[in-house]
C-alpha cells in the first residue's frame, strides 16, 4: 500500500542540502505503486516531480504537488548466456562478448558500476563513483572521464506521466547530447524512466584519452596490463582529490556547464588569453572549461550568504548553510562576471525548481 506523506523535509533528498518542503511525498518500489501514485496525483490535479538521489537538483522552494521518489531496484542481464573462457580468448565475434543488462530506475549508479566490474562486464568504469540513480542517468546523459551514457546505452523504459503509457526508447529517440537528452527538451518532465537497458561487453575495451587518467597512468605505471577495475579505482582516486563529497560539504557536482564555442571565438579569445584550456571536439568546435573562467573572473573560494564557490575546483557550487535563493543568486552573479570578462554565457547544469 502506497504510503504518501504531507509536508516533508527534502534536506536529506538532495545533495546540496537545501531546505525544501515537499507537499506531498511517496516512495515507489515498483511500477505498480507508479502506476499507483500517478492515479492519485491525476485525481487531486496536482502537478508530479520525481526525485532519484537529488544530486542534481536545486531546491529554491517549496515543491507544491506531489514527489516521487523513485526506488525500483534490480540487475538483470537479458541477452542470453555467457561466452565461455575458449570463446573469449580466440574472440571469435564482438556479437559473442555483447552483455545487455536491464537495471531498475532506483540501482544507485556507483553501485551498478562496481557490479557490473564484478560480473565481468566491461564499460562502466570511466563512470565511477556519480552519484545518484540508474534512472536519472539519461537525463542529462551522464559524462566522466572520455565516456558518456551514450556510449553505453541499450534502451530504457518509461511512463508518461500524464496517461500511465509505458514505452521503450532507444538511443536516438532519447536524443542524447552532452549533458542533455529528449528529457532536458520536448520531453521535460513528461515521462518517469523505470529502467535502462545498458550495452556492456566481457570483453576489455579501456577509454584512457582523458588527460587526468591518461596523466594517472603515467605516473602509476607497473608494466602490468591496466585491468577495468584499476580504471575505475582510478577515476574514483582522481575524483576523490578534485571534488568535495557531498557528505563533507554539501553539493551537485558541476554548477555549469562547460560552454561550447565555434573555433572562430576561440582564436579571437586566446589572443587575449593565452592560457584559456579548451578541448578540441569532434564537429569542429571547442570545449571551454567553465572551473577556469570562473577561477579566472576571481571566484574560486568566495563565501556569500552561507554559500560558496569551492576553493579548490570553481566549478563547484557549495551550501554553507544557506538557501536556494542565495545560491542562484551567488550563480547569476559569477554569470554576470564572466559574461562581461569573457563574453561566454555561463548555463546551469542541475535542475532548478523555484
Ligand atoms: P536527481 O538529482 O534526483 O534528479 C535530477 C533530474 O532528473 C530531476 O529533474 C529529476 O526530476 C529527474 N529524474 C530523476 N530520476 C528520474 C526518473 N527515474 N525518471 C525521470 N526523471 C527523473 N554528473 C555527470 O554527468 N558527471 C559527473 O562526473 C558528475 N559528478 C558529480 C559529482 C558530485 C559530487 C555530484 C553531487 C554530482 C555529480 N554529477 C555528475 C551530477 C549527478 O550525479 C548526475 O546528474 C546524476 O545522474 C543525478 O542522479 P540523481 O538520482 O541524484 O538525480
Ligand atoms: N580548472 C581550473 N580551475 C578550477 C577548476 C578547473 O582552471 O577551479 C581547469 C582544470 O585545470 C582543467 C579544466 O579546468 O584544465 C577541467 O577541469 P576538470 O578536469 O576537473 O573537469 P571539469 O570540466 O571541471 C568535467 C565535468 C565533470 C566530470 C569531469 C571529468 C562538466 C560540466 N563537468 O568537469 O562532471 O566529472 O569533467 O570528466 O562537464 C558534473 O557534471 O557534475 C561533473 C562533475
Amino acid at each position: 500500500m502506497l504510503d504518501i506523506q504531507q509536508q516533508v523535509s527534502l534536506l536529506k533528498y538532495n545533495t546540496l542540502a537545501l531546505p525544501s518542503t515537499a507537499e506531498y511525498f511517496c516512495k515507489i518500489s515498483s511500477t505498480s505503486e507508479l502506476y499507483e501514485a500517478l492515479a492519485w496525483a491525476r485525481e487531486k490535479q496536482l502537478p508530479i516531480i520525481l526525485l532519484g538521489g537529488g544530486s542534481n537538483v536545486v531546491l529554491a522552494g517549496n515543491l507544491a504537488g506531489l514527489v516521487i521518489h523513485i526506488a525500483i531496484s534490480g540487475i538483470a542481464l537479458t541477452n542470453g548466456e555467457l561466452v565461455s573462457q575458449e570463446d573469449l580468448v580466440s574472440g571469435i565475434d564482438s556479437a559473442q562478448f555483447e552483455r545487455i543488462i536491464r537495471v531498475g530506475a532506483g540501482e544507485n549508479w556507483h553501485q551498478l558500476v562496481l557490479y557490473t566490474l564484478e560480473q565481468g562486464w566491461y564499460g562502466l568504469e570511466n563512470l565511477s563513483l556519480i552519484p545518484g540513480l540508474t534512472g536519472a542517468a539519461p537525463i542529462q546523459n551522464i559524462g566522466a572521464y572520455g565516456v558518456e551514457l551514450s556510449d553505453r546505452f541499450h534502451s530504457l523504459e518509461a511512463i508518461k506521466l500524464s496517461s500511465g503509457d509505458s514505452i521503450t526508447m532507444s538511443l536516438s529517440d532519447c536524443q542524447f547530447g552532452y549533458r542533455d537528452s529528449f528529457f532536458k527538451g520536448a520531453g521535460r518532465d513528461q515521462y518517469a524512466i523505470t529502467a535502462i537497458n545498458l550495452r556492456l561487453s566481457t570483453k576489455e575495451d579501456l577509454c584512457l584519452e582523458y588527460p587526468a587518467l591518461n596523466n594517472f597512468f603515467e605516473k602509476n605505471q607497473s608494466g602490468a596490463p591496466i585491468t577495468p577495475k584499476q580504471v575505475s579505482d582510478a577515476v574514483c582516486a582522481i575524483r576523490h582529490s578534485k571534488l568535495p563529497d557531498p557528505k563533507d560539504i554539501a553539493n551537485a557536482g558541476s554548477f555549469f556547464k562547460n560552454p561550447v564555442i565555434s573555433s572562430e571565438q576561440m582564436s579571437v579569445l586566446q589572443e587575449q588569453y593565452p592560457n584559456m584550456v579548451s578541448y578540441d571536439q569532434a564537429n569542429g568546435t571547442k570545449k571551454l572549461a567553465a572551473g577556469w573562467l570562473v577561477e579566472q573572473a576571481g571566484w574560486k573560494g568566495v563565501e556569500q550568504s552561507g554559500v560558496g564557490v569551492h576553493n579548490e575546483q570553481a566549478l563547484v557550487l557549495v551550501n554553507y548553510q544557506g538557501t536556494g535563493q542565495a545560491l542562484l543568486s551567488l550563480a547569476g552573479d559569477i554569470q554576470a562576471s564572466v559574461s562581461d570578462k569573457f563574453g561566454i554565457t555561463l548555463e546551469i547544469e542541475p535542475r532548478v525548481y523555484t
